[in-house]
């Protein structure tokens, strides 16, 4: 089974995420409440960028517009040069399917499934026969070291091999766009440690990630970082 290659195919502009005046407000009823005031940033394809801020200023929002998971009060995204506004209702699921690949703190794994299923879920509906998609899936698998955890559920892994198996299922659609949610978060620092290094060399690979993270020493392992306050994107200095 060949993987797609969304990055050769749609004609990228340069910027792979371009988010432009965005506002989050949540609630109907007034006072709302006013998370995000006016974001602008602009991620290059292959960038790994982190998002550090307190708790509460809005990081997941944040993620989630990114995600297309929800839609902006007002402003823009484009992402991949697309306006992610003028997609459809169907045409968003596939971008969420396909063009994005979501790692989260809470690896959010289907207990009763193998590490085997779980990381084909994605191709669920794919056109391959199922031995195609079990082979692809295992040669995914060997890539993030778990070769020898295939027939496991997830109960039966460390917190460490369940995050692989999330970042193993997050690339089997060969997505434009990684995010990663406190992907360390449940983790202690040196398993921690072993998916920043995966996430180091998927970013070495050439793949756009965004990790969002409240430790400022995760946060360093990325190539750019910028921080959430008050609402706005502050660029940090290396
Ligand atoms: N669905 C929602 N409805 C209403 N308010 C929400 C919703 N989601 C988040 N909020 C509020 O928006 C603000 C930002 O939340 P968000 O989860 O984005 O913060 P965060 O930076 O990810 O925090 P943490 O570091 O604790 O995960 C918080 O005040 C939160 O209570
Ligand atoms: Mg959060």
């Amino acid at each position: 089974m060949v993987p797609r290659h969304p990055r050769d195919e749609c004609g990228l502009s340069e910027s792979m995420v371009s988010l432009q005046g965005i506002h989050k407000y949540y609630g109907d009823l007034e006072p709302r409440l006013h998370v995000l005031k006016g974001i602008n940033l602009e991620v290059g394809k292959g960038e790994f960028l982190s998002i550090t801020g307190t708790s509460g200023s809005g990081k997941s929002t944040l993620l989630n517009l990114l995600g297309c998971l929800d839609i902006p009060t007002e402003g823009s995204y484009f992402l991949g040069g697309r306006d992610v506004s003028k997609q459809t209702d169907n045409e968003l699921s596939r971008i969420r399917n396909e063009d994005i690949g979501f790692i989260f703190q809470s690896f959010q794994l289907i207990p009763q499934l193998t590490v085997l299923e779980n990381v084909q879920v994605p191709l669920l509906y794919g056109e391959h026969s199922i031995s195609e998609k079990e082979d692809y899936c295992r040669g995914i698998l060997d890539s993030v070291g778990l070769s020898h955890r295939l027939t496991h559920q997830p109960s039966q892994l460390s917190g460490g091999e369940c995050q692989r198996v999330a970042i193993a299922r997050s690339l089997v659609n060969d997505p434009l766009l990684l995010l990663a949610d406190e992907p360390t978060g449940n983790l202690d620092s040196k398993t921690g440690d072993e998916v920043l290094e995966l996430m180091d060399e998927l970013h070495g690979q050439g793949r756009a990630i965004i990790m969002i993270t409240h430790d400022l020493e995760v946060a360093r392992r990325s190539e750019r970082q910028v921080k959430i306050k008050d609402g706005l994107i502050m660029e940090e200095r290396k």
